[in-house]
């Protein structure tokens, strides 16, 4: 079983999509996956999923539960664990700890944690159920910089920080293109998911992109971070003409 935070250390750059779009990839790919919304901060998976749960991450916690007592299947078949705001628990290691050690009852291929934004205490705690890290930014030097402190405080816990996810990105000429990003942060680039209005769109409806839009650039970028995570060839099916017509989207 893989167990992956998203993380970024900054806030509002793609966290929650991420996660949930790539629990949703994975799953289309075969895989077992379980996403757990470990943010104590500001919880939204359940947000970007349209529904409203009576129970959530905080009772599974609490003394003899199991996570399983909150566990969601939401209609595209995906397993979630909704969050729930706390912000006295938010930092709270022994919460963190409660929950790595509850994690080990579930059967996944996959458990995908998103986490709260910030470099603080609660984002730094809620890596500790995790044994890999993904660390998503906006393809611009304050972004980058703050996801390379959080890949630094990942190292610190001694995680497997796998690589970085660029999000939001455009086709820009003064933009810090991959390569450039994999120099200077020394981390493979996961992926480079464009700026979409369909994911917009889609956390309108409060449905992934990835089933509401899945031919959008966006869905397709994150499809191939899900093949590549799961070690599944990518093989692109589109024609010639649907490329050019995507990169002309992004201009
Ligand atoms: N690829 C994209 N194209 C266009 N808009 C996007 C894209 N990714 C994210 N967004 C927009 O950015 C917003 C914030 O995304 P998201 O909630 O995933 O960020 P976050 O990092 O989880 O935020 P927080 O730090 O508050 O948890 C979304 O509501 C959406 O409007
Ligand atoms: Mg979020």
């Amino acid at each position: 079983m893989r167990t992956l935070a998203v993380t970024a250390g900054k806030g509002g750059v793609g966290k929650t999509t991420l996660t949930v779009n790539l629990g949703l990839a994975l799953k289309n790919l075969g895989f077992r996956v379980c996403i757990i919304d470990a943010n104590f901060t500001a919880p939204d998976v359940a947000l970007h999923l349209g529904f409203s749960p009576d129970t959530t991450i905080w009772d599974a916690l609490k003394g003899k539960n199991h996570l399983s007592d909150a566990l969601y299947e939401h209609e595209c078949g995906l397993h979630i664990i909704p969050g729930s705001q706390d912000l006295e628990v938010a930092a709270n290691r022994d919460i963190y700890k409660r929950l790595k050690r509850k994690m080990r009852k579930l059967k996944y291929d996959f458990i995908i944690l998103d986490t709260p934004p910030g470099l603080g205490d609660d984002a730094k705690s809620a890596l500790i159920p995790a044994k890999e890290i993904i660390v998503v930014a906006t393809p611009e030097w304050p972004s980058l910089a703050n996801a390379y402190r959080a890949a630094l405080f990942a190292s610190d816990m001694k995680k497997h920080v796998i690589g970085v996810v660029l999000n939001r990105a455009t086709v820009h000429e003064l933009e810090p293109n991959p390569v450039m990003i994999e120099n200077v942060m020394r981390m493979e680039v996961l992926g480079k998911i464009p700026e979409d209005m369909s994911v917009r769109k889609s956390i309108a409806i409060q449905n992934p992109v990835v089933l509401s839009y899945p031919e959008s650039a966006a869905s397709i970028e994150i499809r191939k971070t899900a093949h590549l995570l799961g070690g599944i060839p990518w093989k692109d099916q589109r024609q010639w003409w649907q490329k050019l017509w995507m990169i002309l989207g992004q201009v």
